[in-house]
Formats: structure tokens, sequence, C-alpha cells
């Protein structure tokens, strides 16, 4: 019998080089989509799935962040004193859309290390795990939503969410070896993080949202540095293998790779053209510049 997950953790202290200089002074997950945080939309999707609690695993900057999810008492006085009340309330609405617990991770040792970094906000209870990075858009079905309800499904083992990705793109990923059960899920039988050109068991790669449950902490605890010299999440999922159990779901929705730069860009006009004040004018936009190139 699974425990009810309650809580969900974003990691946010990597050093995101590959937005630099960008996220110099800022982290990357305050990038924007469009005019919206990369983090703001991955904690409005845990919230859309009913958790509770949001651990946010700050680094450097940690203010930018923690101050997002605030309220900005003088800015909200001087637009309400210019009359933008719905401006007001939209950003009022940030404020309130998950109760945000921020911890510190003093170096970048690691997804791996950041999570663990989550321990004692969470406590040993099962987590999900949402990487600002990727993005989801599971329009009615929240990406996170339908790993939990799959964790429900799984009697106590974790799961993972996983898409398949075009051979030779195998070395970015985490990927997956296993099984094809009844329900769709994959068993999984093994785990290589960024395996080399050609040694990948599959082309099943591991995407940004996982459902853990509490023995990845103490698995977390004994992992040592790995692939890129740091302390890798994947490894220490590998110990679930032989303990509850670890699946992986194939989930639906489109799912952006905003750490890339090309993926960013691809969120950009992907959420820019679903907004009705926008579609329109960018299709002209993006008409006139494909005629042009
Ligand atoms: P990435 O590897 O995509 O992020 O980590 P990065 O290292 O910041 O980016 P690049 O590759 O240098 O451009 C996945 C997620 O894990 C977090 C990152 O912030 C990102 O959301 N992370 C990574 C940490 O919180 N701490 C770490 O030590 C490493």
């Amino acid at each position: 019998m699974s425990q009810k997950v309650r809580t969900a953790v974003i990691p946010a202290a990597g050093l995101g080089t590959r937005f630099l200089p960008a996220s110099k002074a800022v982290p990357k997950e305050m990038l924007p989509i469009v005019d919206v945080p990369t983090i703001q939309l991955v904690v409005e999707e845990a919230a859309a799935a009913g958790i509770e609690q949001v651990v946010v695993v700050n680094g450097r900057n940690k203010s930018a962040i923690e101050d997002h999810f605030d309220h900005a008492y003088e800015l909200e006085n001087i637009l309400e004193s210019r009359g933008k009340s719905e401006m007001v309330a939209e950003l009022r609405k940030i404020a309130n859309i998950a109760q945000i617990v921020s911890v510190r991770q003093k170096q970048a040792l690691g997804l791996g290390h950041a999570i663990a970094c989550a321990h004692p906000a969470v406590g040993d209870e099962p987590v999900a795990i949402l990487l600002a990075d990727d993005l989801f858009d599971g329009g009615e079905n929240p990406g996170i939503g339908q790993l939990i309800k799959a964790y429900g499904e799984c009697g106590g083992a974790g799961v993972v969410a996983v898409m398949e990705v075009p051979e030779g793109q195998e070395h970015k990923y985490g990927i997956v070896d296993g099984e094809l059960d009844e329900r769709g899920f994959w068993k999984v039988t093994g785990l290589v993080e960024k395996p080399a050109p050609g040694t990948a068991p599959s082309r099943l790669a591991i995407i940004g949202r996982y459902v853990l449950p509490p023995e990845i902490w103490p698995a977390l605890e004994t992992t040592k540095t790995g692939h890129g010299g740091g302390i890798q999440l994947t490894d220490a999922m590998v110990s679930l293998i032989d303990g509850p159990g670890l699946y992986a779901i194939p989930i639906e929705g489109n799912r952006y790779d905003a750490g890339d730069k090309i993926g960013f860009l691809h969120a950009n006009l992907a959420f820019a053209l679903k907004r009705d004040d926008l579609r329109e004018p960018l299709l002209a936009l993006m008409k006139k510049m494909l005629d042009e190139a």
C-alpha cells in the first residue's frame, strides 16, 4: 500500500551553464516562458496534481525564487494606485499557489545531492520530484498527476516518467531497461545515466518527473559520486529496483526540454501560440520571418 504523496521537491540549485550569461545572477528556473518563469509553471503543475507543499532547493541567487513566490507589497501598492487591479490579483495569486518551503544546497554537487538536501523538509515520506527545466503541457492532466496516480497503483514502488527518444540521442538522458506489463508500465530492471553512444539498453529516456518511495532517502545518503562528478539521482534509484521496485511510466502530454536553448525557444513559441493575445500576431511574425529566412 503506497502512502499519500503530499510533498514535491523542485531542485533549482544547478549552475545552469547552458544559459550563461542569463543565469549568472538569476537561477535558470526563473527564465520566462513568455512572461511566466519556468519554476512557476512546475509549481502550478504540482498544485494542480494535489500537492500540498513544495520544497524548492535553492543555490546561489536564492532570493529571486523566494521573492517570486512571496507577496510584493510595494509593487502591489504602486500598481493598485495606478488602477492595475487585475495585475495585482495575478501577482497575489502566485504567492498562494502552494505552500513553498525553501532549503539550500550550498554547493552544486549533483541532482541526487540536491534532492537529499530536501530530506529534512520532506520527512520519511514519498516524494514527487519535478525538474523545472523539463516542461510538460498535459492540458487537464498534469504530468506529475499522472505519475502520482501510477504510484498509487504500483504498491509502494517508485515511478519515473519516460519517453522514447530518437536513436542517437540516448547519451543525453538517463536510460531505462525493462519489461512492459499489461498496464503499459515498464518494470525497470536497469538504469544507466547518460550512456556512452552505442551502449544504451533502450531508447526509453527518463524525463524530469518522479514519484519515489521513502526508501530513496537512505539510498541518496550512500550514493557515491557518479557521471559528470555529481551525486546522481539515477544512481540512487538503481537501489530501488531490488527493493520496493521501480516502474517507468510513459506519460501523456507535450514535453519541452527547456534546459536546452532550442527546447527553451520551442517551449516559448508553443506556450505563446496557446494564448489568445499572442497567437495571431506571433503567427504573422513567424510567417514573415520564414519568408525572409
Ligand atoms: P541540469 O543538469 O539540467 O542543470 O540539472 P544545470 O547543471 O543547472 O544546467 P547546465 O547543464 O549547467 O546548463 C537538472 C536540475 O537539477 C538541478 C538544476 O537546477 C536543474 O533544475 N540541480 C542540478 C541542482 O539543484 N543541484 C545540482 O547540483 C545539480
